[in-house]
């Protein structure tokens, strides 16, 4: 442990990253709670191995809204992003914080943290489903943390517990090139009703996804040039890779619950009002989205 202490973390949103998540953390040596507001004094949660069938048994005390008297140090906001802030209003937060942000999306954080916060930002490509409480890991491939402050003492440790863990000071591409995926996928699948695949199989939807992955690009070079563009290599390999997969997007629609849309195709969009650039292609299908959820809600 090089002499540090492993870090106490507050976890908001336990559902299947954020248990999956904890499971890791656990096993570093951190102490991790839940902050729910619920009556149980601890989440009994089951991470199964979808590969092996190996489960794991995780009890996480729970931390109740009202119970919480002093400011939180290290959080973990892995909720849905609709329920960002409902889930940041439970808790206070020290004025200089550490926020790991595992959402998918971007910029759900932005102006809620405390200005001394330290916020390190988490993209992995695992994948976790299941039920309540019961969390089943279909991937456990890379995860990347980074952010604008240095690496914290306490990474090099849970990295050695954490499979696939790495920090990466340029965080900033590797979250865009999800975000491009998860804009282009989530979207046309949730709307067609369709597994992945057939963004690869399905002419009209294949054209659809060039057209919004180019849109995509436009806007990301024009905030940094850097940017390499070429996106829609990326998003047919994910698409290919998860060909049978249902998108998250896809499985929201389907049981009337939000969906992370205005943290993905809205937040391309806000950004490109923001530039002055037209994104005609997101602006409509993030738009077919909020309707077609807010019909199936209605129901
Ligand atoms: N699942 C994956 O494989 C995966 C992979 C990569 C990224 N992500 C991203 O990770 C984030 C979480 O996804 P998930 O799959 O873990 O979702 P999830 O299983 O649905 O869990 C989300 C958690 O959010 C909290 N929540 C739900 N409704 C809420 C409400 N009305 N108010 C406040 N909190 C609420 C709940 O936590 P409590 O029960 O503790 O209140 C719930 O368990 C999303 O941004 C997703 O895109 C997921």
């Amino acid at each position: 442990m090089n002499g540090i202490t492993p870090p106490h973390w507050h976890l908001l949103g336990a559902g299947h990253i954020g248990t999956w998540a904890a499971g890791h953390l656990l096993s570093a040596g951190h102490r991790v709670s839940v902050v729910r507001a619920t009556d149980a004094p601890i989440v009994n949660a089951r991470l199964i191995d979808a590969d092996s069938g190996d489960e794991t048994r995780l009890r996480l005390p729970v931390a109740s809204p009202a119970a919480l008297s002093a400011p939180l140090s290290h959080v973990v906001v892995a909720c849905k992003t609709p329920f960002t802030e409902t889930a940041l209003a439970r808790c206070l937060l020290a004025a200089d914080a550490t926020v790991i942000r595992l959402q998918n999306g971007v910029g759900t954080l932005d102006g809620r943290l405390p200005a001394g916060a330290c916020l390190i930002e988490a993209v992995t490509t695992a994948a976790v489903k299941g039920q309540r409480d019961r969390h089943e890991i279909v991937a456990d491939n890379e995860t990347w943390m980074g952010g604008p402050a240095a690496r914290p003492g306490w990474f090099a440790g849970l990295s050695e517990h954490w499979p696939g863990l790495q920090w990466t000071a340029h965080i900033r591409h590797r979250q865009w090139r999800k975000l491009v995926a998860n804009a282009v996928i989530n979207p046309l699948t949730a709307l067609h009703d369709v597994p992945n695949g057939a963004l690869l199989t399905e002419t009209p939807l294949a054209e659809h996804a060039a057209a919004l992955a180019a849109e995509a690009d436009r806007l990301l070079a024009r905030i940094d040039p850097t940017w390499p563009g070429d996106s829609l290599a990326g998003v047919q390999a994910i698409a290919r890779a998860t060909a049978d997969n249902t998108s998250s997007m896809r499985a929201d629609m389907a049981r009337g619950a939000a969906t992370e849309i205005e943290a993905i195709n809205g937040w391309l969009l806000r950004q490109a009002d923001t530039c002055g650039l037209a994104l005609p292609a997101h602006a409509a299908i993030a738009e077919a989205v909020r309707r077609q959820s807010g019909r199936i809600r209605q129901r």
